[in-house]
């Protein structure tokens, strides 16, 4: 905690009086194409190694935030429903705001509405605490640099830090300990024709948190002494894809590096397994559709849902490949953030 109430006193101005009646943000699910498994401080959030994301255009969680004079505890809604506060996500942004309040008298209304599902391995964890942070910060009139949010985000989660922005993001890891160097940093390759597929397969809440799992693999997995220098590897040929638009180089290194992270899970003790029956039947149905000759990779985070990628002149075939696929196009909405 002692961590924690610095950092927050190294960014956030000491005199902040002016408080506005309310305030908006929305901030994309981003997801890892080279993932961040492991920490160096665990209430700092602060990674073992760097990752790198795509952030998921208009995919993403709404925050409004409302000052409450009145009322002696916070309100906390998610997708329309006022959740108990013994709820776990209740307790998760309880956590997270004491950080801010100036006394413990300031309450507030939060209203959070995503259009992802929640908890199921599609960073609806990332998107929840960079749309937080940033209305906080619209409520209280910080007026804090992008990079500054994203290293209050990660004390959320610290897959947040990357959630602030559109496009490709690297969350460098940096070497301060108190992690003022490991915070998000845009990329500014586009990649127009990059198409993003989100296939669903189950909105089952995952049987175990990342955060748990990350803390049990490193402990149990023998494998975890090899993830950092796979990691190392996997996110310079990542870069060096997107600088040269090398598409199979971009596949290929993420499904790998989705693969070996599933791998590493599964070397915990117990086994941490997040695939599913289908999951499976999907990437056999990605690997079959490769040896045709098209061009489709997949990812997997902390549940079983796979995100597959592939380009816009592949679209009509692989939608009748997988009819259920959701396909997002980062680089082309006109969606505005603010
Ligand atoms: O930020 P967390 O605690 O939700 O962990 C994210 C873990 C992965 O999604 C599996 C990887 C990543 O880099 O996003």
């Amino acid at each position: 905690m002692n961590n924690q109430i610095q950092v927050i006193k190294k960014i956030i101005p000491s005199t902040f009086n002016i408080e506005k009646k309310e305030a908006c943000a929305f901030a994309p699910s981003n997801i890892a194409l080279c993932k961040y498994w492991g920490k160096r401080d665990e209430y700092l959030n602060l990674p073992a190694t760097s990752s790198l994301s795509i952030s998921l255009g208009s995919k993403g969680a709404f925050c409004k935030i409302v000052p409450l004079k009145e009322a002696r505890e916070d309100l906390i809604h998610l997708n329309e429903k006022l959740l108990p506060m013994n709820h776990i996500f209740t307790q998760q942004i309880l956590n997270y705001l004491s950080f801010f309040r100036r006394s413990g008298k300031n309450t507030y209304q939060i209203q959070f509405n995503l259009n992802i599902p929640v908890a199921a391995g599609l960073a609806s964890s990332a998107c929840i605490f960079a749309a937080l942070i940033q209305a906080l910060n619209a409520l209280h009139q910080w007026k804090l640099k992008p990079s500054e949010l994203s290293i209050l985000a990660r004390l959320g989660s610290g897959s947040a830090s990357r959630s602030l922005w559109k496009g490709f993001v690297k969350w460098q890891a940096g070497e301060d300990f108190l992690g003022m160097d490991s915070h998000g940093i845009p990329l500014e390759e586009k990649w127009p024709e990059l198409c993003i597929g989100l296939y669903i397969l189950s909105q089952a809440k995952k049987p175990i948190s990342s955060r748990e799992a990350m803390k049990k693999t490193i402990n149990t997995a023998v494998f975890y002494k090899s993830w950092p220098e796979k990691v190392a590897k996997d996110l310079s040929n990542i870069e060096d894809a997107i600088s040269k638009k090398d598409f199979e180089q971009l596949g290929s290194t993420t499904e790998s590096n989705a693969l070996s992270l599933h791998a590493l899970m599964a070397n915990a003790v117990p086994a941490i397994v997040y695939s599913l029956p289908e999951t499976l039947a999907c990437m056999h149905h990605v690997w079959h559709l490769r040896q045709e000759g098209i061009p489709v990779f997949f990812t997997q985070d902390a549940g079983p849902n796979l995100k597959l990628f592939f380009l816009e002149k592949d679209e009509a075939i692989i939608k009748s490949a997988f009819p259920k696929l959701e396909v997002i196009k980062p680089f082309q909405e006109k969606f505005d953030y603010a």
